[in-house]
């Protein structure tokens, strides 16, 4: 199964997102928009995870979560990967506690591949982001990232990161299949 470890969006910081986000979405129908329902913050995608592993991923990342500390965020501004002018992927960054944040997903991946389910992402550097968008081909999304630049999200406390199974389709549908505490969540 197709598995990823994220950080959940509260309510309220998708609602702010969604209030600047919606008004875009209509001038530009040829990008992939994601939905509020999905938004999170990948820690780790694991890509194809044999089943077998999983008990044992569990345990590893229950132990990873429990090392690190929760985590001051909040969204702010816009991006894109690789670049505005050719994007594929257009997001809102990530500010507040990002150095922990980065030590929190090394440790995730580093769990996951102790578990047998090497992120598929290993190598590359973390970039925390949120996806707003994906664009069907290479397209210049300034205008965008000009329009979210001013975008400052409310600061919220994470406290827990969930394993998430992934089903693709025409839209990608996610189910959160296990959820540990970061260190000091609930008096933990
Ligand atoms: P993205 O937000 O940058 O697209 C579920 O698909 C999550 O896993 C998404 O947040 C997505 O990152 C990430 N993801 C999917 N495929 C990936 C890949 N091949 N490499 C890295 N991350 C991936």
């Amino acid at each position: 199964m197709r598995l990823f470890v994220a950080i959940a969006l509260p309510h309220e910081a998708a609602g702010e997102l969604d209030e600047v986000v919606a008004p875009l979405r209509p001038a530009w129908p040829d990008l992939r928009w994601t939905g509020r329902d999905a938004w999170h913050l990948t820690l780790a995608f694991l890509g194809e995870v044999d089943e077998a592993v999983i008990t044992g991923l569990a345990v590893r990342l229950e132990r990873a979560a429990r090392r690190h500390p929760c985590l001051s965020l909040s969204l702010a501004g816009a991006g894109a990967f690789p670049g505005a002018t050719r994007a594929r992927v257009l997001w809102t960054g990530i500010q507040g506690d990002r150095r922990e944040l980065g030590l929190l997903a090394a440790s995730a991946g580093a769990g996951a591949r102790r578990a047998g389910a090497p992120p598929a992402t290993s190598g590359r550097g973390y970039q925390p982001h949120l996806t707003l968008a994906r664009c069907r081909a290479p397209a210049d999304v300034n205008p965008l990232v000009g329009a979210l630049g001013g975008f400052a999200g409310t600061p919220w406390v994470a406290t827990e990161v969930h394993l998430i199974h992934s089903r693709l389709g025409a839209r990608p549908r996610y189910e959160v299949i296990g959820t540990w505490p970061l260190r000091n969540a609930l008096g933990s």
